[in-house]
């Protein structure tokens, strides 16, 4: 009768031990779902960066074409060719986006001619989709 119990009880610490290793398996398993619940995030947010150089063909055309030229090749006593500049080729679109924004009066150091470039070629109501799509054009026009 005696040792009934005891595999009784003995039965009874194995399934507690199985209980308590069972529970400790349980938190290593819940931190693995968070990256990958992260991850369709972003392949949605790569394409949204992309400028149409269609429709920045025509923001080129009305906001800075007067300076630039119709095609980017710079106006003499205004703006600068875009076709053949170092300058632009050494940015990333977020810098050329940035510098856009910016411009570079003319007391800026880095100014080169003696004339503004104003910001956002002085059209204020240039959005960031905007910006992106004449940063597409110039890439285009690019040589
Ligand atoms: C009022 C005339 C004017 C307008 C409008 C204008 N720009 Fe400019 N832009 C300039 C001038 C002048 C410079 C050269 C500044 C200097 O002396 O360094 C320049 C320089 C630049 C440069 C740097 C080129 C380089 O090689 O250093 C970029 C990029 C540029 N402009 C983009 C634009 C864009 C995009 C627009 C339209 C949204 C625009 N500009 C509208 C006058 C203008």
């Amino acid at each position: 009768m005696q040792k009934r119990l005891l595999s009784f009880v003995l039965l009874g610490l194995a399934s507690l031990l199985l209980v308590a290793c069972g529970g400790d398996e349980e938190p290593t398993a819940t931190p693995a779902p968070p990256p990958a619940a992260a991850q369709p995030a972003e392949p949605t947010a790569a394409p949204v960066a992309q400028g149409n150089a269609e429709t920045g063909k025509t923001i080129f055309a009305s906001t800075c074409a007067a300076c630039h030229g119709p095609s980017g090749q710079g106006v003499q006593g205004l703006g600068k060719d875009m076709t053949h500049s170092e300058f632009i080729a050494g940015l990333s679109d977020e810098e050329l986006i940035a510098f856009i924004k910016q411009g570079r009066p003319i007391s800026d150091p880095l100014n080169t001619t003696g004339v503004d470039m104003p910001p956002k070629g002085g059209n204020p109501a240039l959005s960031d989709e905007q910006l992106r799509d004449i940063v597409a054009y110039i890439r285009s026009i690019h040589q």
